[in-house]
């Protein structure tokens, strides 16, 4: 299996998703091959839940990396897919991000985020 899928399964099963019960991993590679990962955080206050793939890159860019190749993000999901929040957020950093998109059955599918998110606004 691909090592960033690892990444996000593992990232995956620190998920504190009590409302919802359903866990999220994400694992983002920077340009220079370090990986940041992120589950998804609940709130008992729903709305200020954050996704798993926007915690990735909060870490990611609070420690210093500001460019990104690929994102695998990870749930028990049929066809998993990035919340049009995270893609926005995401596209701020790396419009052509290589998104791997898998579940817990083991399969994947890769996608562009330039693809998800068409005529996304940029400054
Ligand atoms: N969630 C993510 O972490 N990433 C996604 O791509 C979709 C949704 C989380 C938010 C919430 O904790 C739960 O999944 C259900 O929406």
């Amino acid at each position: 299996m691909n090592e960033l899928v690892k990444k996000a399964i593992e990232a995956r099963q620190k998920s504190y998703s009590p409302y919802s019960k359903f866990a999220v991993g994400a694992a983002l590679e920077a340009e220079d091959g370090t990986v940041f990962t992120g589950c998804n955080v609940e709130n008992a206050s729903y709305g200020l839940t954050v996704c798993a793939e926007r915690i990735a890159l909060m870490k990611a860019v609070s420690e210093g990396a500001i460019k990104f190749r690929r994102i695998a993000i990870v749930a028990d999901h049929p066809q998993p897919t990035p919340c049009g929040a995270c893609r926005q957020v995401l596209y701020e950093f790396a419009p052509e991000l290589e998104i791997i998109l898998a579940n817990t059955k083991g399969e994947t599918e890769t996608v562009k985020l330039s693809n998800l998110l068409p005529k996304a606004f940029r400054f």
